[in-house]
């Protein structure tokens, strides 16, 4: 299926590390993308928005620095995500810094990207947009986007109730170009198993949070290592759309979401616990499940590497007749 020119040649394995607020800051976008898959952020990380231009800047010249001192190496692009959505008052501002920077790769989701595609095709960079369902996809697509996300059932973040395989072939029927497919993805086996389900690359959040390099607190990463999926709440209840959170961290603050009002709660309700969403109480995806350490990014993306070299090798199954 058609990869962008982008990416062509430009992964050592077919992986985005997925945007995650408060988590992906530069150093784990650098190190990502130095370790051979695409680093992203999200650009309400960077608060003001003149520290978005400063990180942009940076996070540019250590790869061009990099790129050229290490001439052999394959040095994955980066990219910004963009939170599309008429309550959030940084869009506009942040829209032209990513266009000024020539941003190579730009996510966008919760609304109509068609701004966005415009802008960021007048220099030519690539549009994704992050969907959870078939019918947001087609408008994402009829806003004339590059590739799609889908981001299926057991996610970090904001999920899908959707199953990914249900999810990743229902859009398949539809788009016939770049897709996407994230959701408790840890592994080269798993990116490999998203490739034969018929998307084109691996979206990674969950994982990629517990290294050495994400900007999550000491005591998340420990939290992610140590949950097993019993662990999390998929609810609506605290940012008003349905995520994972884990339990222990709502526990810390005495916050038993079976007690709190149907949908977002007051900001306040939180407040009265001592809680800010995500800074405490924080999310993860059923990636937990398979998660057991803190390496480094470069470690970690050798083993998918490795793991993903391996899967490409299988043979058919066994129960297959003659
Ligand atoms: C802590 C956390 C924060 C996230 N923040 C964002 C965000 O700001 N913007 C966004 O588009 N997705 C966000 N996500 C979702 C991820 O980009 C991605 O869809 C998800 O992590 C993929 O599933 P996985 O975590 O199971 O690998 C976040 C996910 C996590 C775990």
């Amino acid at each position: 299926m058609p990869l962008p020119a982008l990416f062509q040649q430009a992964l050592r394995v077919p992986v985005i590390g997925s945007p995650m607020f408060l988590v992906s800051f530069p150093p784990l976008v650098k190190a990502l993308c130095k370790a051979g898959v695409v680093g992203t952020f999200p650009h309400v990380n960077a608060r003001p928005s003149e520290q978005l231009d400063e990180w942009l800047a940076d996070i540019a010249a250590e790869l061009a620095a990099y790129r050229a001192a290490h001439p052999g190496a394959v040095v994955a692009p980066h990219g910004v995500n963009l939170v599309v959505h008429k309550s959030n008052p940084r869009y506009e501002c942040d829209l032209d810094i990513v266009a000024r920077h020539r941003v190579p790769f730009v996510i966008t989701c919760l609304g109509h990207p068609g701004r966005v595609v415009d802008a960021v095709h007048g220099y030519g960079g690539t549009v994704f947009c992050d969907v959870t369902g078939a019918e947001h996809a087609r408008k994402c697509i009829d806003a004339g986007v590059d590739g799609l996300i889908c981001v299926g059932g057991g996610a970090g973040g904001h999920a899908s109730a959707q199953s990914s395989f249900s999810l990743v072939r229902e859009i398949r029927r539809f788009w016939p170009g770049c897709l996407v497919l994230g959701g408790a993805i840890n592994d080269g086996w798993q990116v490999r198993a998203a490739e034969v389900l018929g998307a084109d690359l691996a979206y990674v959040g969950t994982r990629f949070l517990a290294t050495q390099e994400s900007n999550a607190q000491p005591d998340y990463k420990q939290m992610v290592v140590d949950a097993t999926v019993a662990d999390l709440v998929y609810t609506d209840r605290l940012s008003g759309v349905y995520a994972n959170f884990l339990r222990p961290s709502l526990q810390r603050h005495g916050i038993d979401v079976s007690q709190l009002p149907p949908k977002r709660p007051d900001m306040s309700t939180l407040a009265d616990h001592g809680a800010k969403l995500w800074k405490d109480l924080w999310s993860a995806g059923h990636g937990v499940a398979t998660i057991a350490d803190i390496p480094r990014v470069a470690t970690l993306v050798d083993r998918m590497v490795d793991e993903y070299a391996q899967a490409c090798t299988l043979p058919p199954s066994a129960a297959i007749a003659p």
